[in-house]
């Protein structure tokens, strides 16, 4: 298959950018499940924009660059906040059903960080109801095919013509069958990397993949050090990857012990329950550890019952499933691997450092989220970026070179299927509690130097099973963890200091 844009992933910044791009030439979009599986659909806070006259650019750039500890891109942060109104704007103009107050205008909610009310929400699925409208729009457009379970294994780089480009993908089908699809420009939307993570809020799908494959092919791969942990997610042996939005909190709900205490009093007097979520993440994990508790509880109780069932449907509705009414009971939560700020290097366009080679949305490290991100900034700077890609594209005809550099996929030779399922099994196993228990919200040197050891074994028995069996999707996705798990290692070796998510403990014993 020969195409113009081959678009990696179809959360909103995939979707978004097929869009745009369908006027421009033909668009085939790979996505590793169905297409409504991605971290986008799960996303319940909303979009931050300055939407409301009270509000002001500079202070959305001001609690992004504090958000964010010093290490944001600060012209980043400002294209980015100014784009914010007009995509949302757009997104509007699609369908997108924001809840608004009975004059008319956006409700805004608040979340951690911000100095402001500025969230644009549909309630608590917000990233449910722009998936659907990107759906619908996706499929009412002719000019965009979508490709459901197929997975993207590897890049496809020529070395032809005027040198290294990528010129498309290897991609596995439902059957397992390797496909090669050719294209002028590819595009990483991937998502993230939640699923290195014993414990995350992400879908299945967050295994990292964009950022794997680039890396394969030498992209730039930055700030991968910075994983952010969100405060709140259910703790029921039951819920799987359950959030409890932070717009929860945005309405008055406070963090409590086993003791019953309010303790981010002692964390964090001024802001409390939203103070950025590197530091509230932190004290849940101080608090835990010190009393041994296997979690803190979220107390939105003292609010009237009915309003709580209104504003947050569906964390009541989940929350009821499992026995726990939010309207007068505490919420059970722990901290879970939420959203990588780091990723595939990219200019303001969302170029990679490859040729012909874009990276948009999680995927992406753009420069906007420095050390942390600020809270509903991520489908933010999808939009922005992939309107930017698109306003790229539309002025500049790639190039694309004949020839192409096998991956290592295509080059082994096949023997036979994998009788035991186990051996991949057991090595996501020991990837992601290996990531959780010396990777995680605080950490020390030495056990980061146990995790790369500990990496590099599996990294290798992975590279031996590649060898011997026929791959399989499965395989692809512990071949991408196992190698995003080193880079997350190597990153935080190399920040030799504790600042925005990176907290390390051998300099800094505070907390
Ligand atoms: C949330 O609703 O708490 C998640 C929003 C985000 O990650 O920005």
């Amino acid at each position: 298959m020969d195409v113009d844009f081959l678009v990696i992933g179809s959360g909103i910044a995939g979707l978004s950018f097929s869009l745009k791009v369908a006027g421009l030439g033909s668009v085939c979009v790979v996505t590793k499940k169905e297409e409504v599986d991605s971290a986008t659909n799960l996303a319940q806070g909303g979009i931050a924009a300055v939407l409301d006259g009270s509000d002001s650019f500079e202070e959305h750039v001001r609690d992004t660059l504090e958000a964010g500890s010093g290490l944001c891109d600060e012209e980043v942060v400002r294209m980015v906040v100014g784009g914010g109104p007009e995509r949302i704007g757009e997104l509007i103009r699609l369908g997108v059903d924001f809840v608004r107050r009975k004059d008319g205008s956006l409700d805004l909610g608040k979340e951690g960080g911000h100095s402001r009310r500025r969230v644009a929400h549909s309630l608590d699925l917000t990233g449910r109801e722009i998936e659907r409208a990107l759906v619908e729009s996706v499929g009412s457009c002719r000019g965009v095919k979508v490709f459901e379970n197929h997975m993207c294994a590897d890049l496809i780089m020529s070395e032809g013509g005027r040198g290294r480009k990528c010129v498309g993908a290897s991609v596995v089908g439902e059957n397992g069958e390797l496909r090669d699809i050719y294209a002028k420009n590819t595009v990483l939307c991937t998502g993230g990397v939640g699923k290195v993570y014993l414990y995350t809020s992400n879908p299945d799908i967050a295994t990292g993949d964009g950022i794997a494959v680039a890396h394969r092919v030498g992209a730039e791969i930055s700030d991968m050090e910075f994983v952010q942990f969100h405060p709140t997610c259910l703790y029921h042996p039951k819920a799987k990857n359950f959030l409890i939005s932070e717009a929860v909190r945005g309405e008055g709900a406070i963090l409590v012990n086993e003791a019953k205490e309010r303790f981010m009093v002692k964390y964090e007097p001024n802001r409390m329950e939203l103070a950025t979520r590197d530091k509230v993440a932190r004290a849940i994990d101080k608090e835990m550890k010190t009393s041994g508790a296997d979690c803190v509880y979220l107390d939105i109780s003292h609010k009237d019952s009915f309003y709580i069932r209104e504003r947050f449907p569906n964390i009541f509705t989940k929350c009821l499933s499992f026995g726990i009414d939010i309207t007068k009971d505490p919420i059970p939560v722990v901290p879970a691997a939420h959203y990588l700020c780091g990723g595939v290097r990219t200019d303001m366009c969302g170029r990679t450092t490859v040729e012909n080679l874009f990276a948009l949305g999680e995927t992406a490290c753009t420069g906007l989220h420095g050390g942390n991100r600020l809270a509903s900034n991520s489908l933010l700077e999808a939009i922005v970026y992939a309107e930017n890609a698109f306003q790229y594209c539309s002025k500049n005809q790639n190039w694309r070179a004949g020839g192409k550099l096998r991956s290592i996929l295509d080059t082994v030779v096949k023997k036979e299927d994998i009788d035991e399922e186990i051996l991949i099994n057991h090595n996501w196993d020991v990837i992601r509690r290996t990531m959780w228990n010396y990777v995680g919200i605080v950490r020390k040197t030495s056990r980061l130097m146990v995790a790369k050891q500990r990496i590099a074994d599996v990294r290798q028995e992975i590279d031996d099973i590649l060898q011997k069996y026929n791959i399989t999707t499965n395989m692809l996705e512990l071949r991408n963890i196992s190698l995003v798990a080193s880079l997350i290692i190597e990153a935080a070796l190399n920040r030799k200091e504790s600042v925005g998510l990176h907290y390390i403990l051998d300099s800094q014993e505070t907390i």
